[in-house]
């Protein structure tokens, strides 16, 4: 009986594939599944002669045959009248399939952010190089080759020999190496804005070894500290809204004189201090008045000309912006869809 339902399929799939019209598929569908003589009723038919054991067996294979039958004759039917192609029907007029979509990494945001703002009151945007001579880094800035005030940038330096007077080469440690070169450009009045990765060698929840800084430098005739503190009080009311609270904190720097750091009340703790600033305050970074040595050093006259400069980190300006609340500033470069994907 196994061998009959074997046989039965085999001869059945060869003669549907020969089948070409609607009239012999009738013909085949009758000679298989009709009634009275269909070939395979004559099998469940003869069901009820065998033993019980047997028809356990065989009794589920001949209805799963005859299921099958029926199935390729509604497709062959199919086929006949619509032709092989309308199985897989497509609809040109659905929806495309859209692809996932990113946006800009936060820093991005933020510097393009900073740079919009800074350039509302006339500043321009520029990029000086990551890998910097010492000169431009320290000498420049008024912090001669033995000067013990360059242990405050814990600096990398490029393992190679210094060529011609620059000195040695390292990874900026900060953005106020752009000053100078700016300068020696020899177009006044400067209002630059140079934002640009630096590099030192630290790491812990509010230090990352490569981080952004942005420097403000403006250089023109009787600029005063009262332009500084204009200029920071509308970058600050324009980034942080008008509430915001900061403070800045008289400093020494080589380069600038009188010099200040600035603060920023913490947004994570609200002021009641944390791991993150420590009393309440996050220092953002420096600013003050440039110093005429550095003046000088860009080959202007620090009789004629004064200047304000102020150097911050992008990523610390943007971990304050309210209702953030992120508690490591490494989550930044983490790369955590999880994390960016909530900007
Ligand atoms: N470059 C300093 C730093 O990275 C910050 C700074 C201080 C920048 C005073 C300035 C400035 O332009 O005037 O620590």
């Amino acid at each position: 009986m196994l061998n009959e339902i074997k046989k039965l399929r085999e001869s059945f799939n060869q003669e549907i594939d020969g089948i070409s019209d609607g009239d012999s598929l009738d013909e085949l569908e009758v000679s298989y599944l009709g009634r009275k003589s269909g070939k395979l009723n004559n099998i469940l038919r003869g069901l009820k002669d065998l033993a019980e054991d047997d028809r356990k067996k065989v009794g589920p294979l001949a209805n799963k045959l005859k299921k099958e039958i029926e199935e390729n004759i509604v497709i062959k039917r199919k086929e006949l009248i619509h032709g092989k192609a309308s199985e897989e029907f497509f609809d040109v007029t659905l929806p495309g399939t859209k692809f996932p979509e990113g946006h800009l990494h936060l820093v991005t945001q933020a510097i393009r952010e900073i740079t919009h703002i800074f350039e509302k009151i006339g500043f321009t945007r520029v990029k000086y190089p990551e890998v910097e001579w010492d000169y431009y880094a320290f000498g420049a800035l008024n912090m001669p080759l033995d000067h013990p005030a360059r242990d405050e940038w814990e600096t990398f330096f490029i393992d190679a020999e210094p060529v011609g007077p620059k000195g040695k080469r390292i990874l900026t440690p900060h953005t106020s190496s752009g000053q100078v070169r700016e300068m020696e450009k020899g177009k006044l009045p400067i209002r630059m804005i140079n934002i640009s990765k630096c590099y030192r060698r630290q790491a812990d929840v509010s230090h990352l070894p490569m981080f952004h800084q942005f420097e403000g430098l403006l250089i023109a005739e009787q600029v005063t500290i009262a332009n500084l503190k204009g200029t920071l009080e509308y970058f600050f009311k324009n980034y942080y809204g008008p509430d915001r609270k900061y403070r800045l904190r008289p400093f020494h720097f080589r380069f600038t004189e009188p010099s200040f750091e600035i603060d920023v009340s913490c947004d994570l703790c609200q002021g009641r201090g944390c791991k993150m600033c420590k009393a309440g305050w996050l220092e953002l970074g420096g600013a003050g008045m440039v110093h005429p040595n550095v003046l000088k050093a860009g080959k202007i006259d620090p009789h004629k000309y004064s200047g304000f400069a102020f150097g911050w980190g992008v990523e610390r300006v943007f971990l304050m912006k309210p209702g953030l609340n992120i508690p490591d500033i490494r989550m930044l470069y983490n790369n955590d869809l999880r994390f960016l994907q909530q900007f």
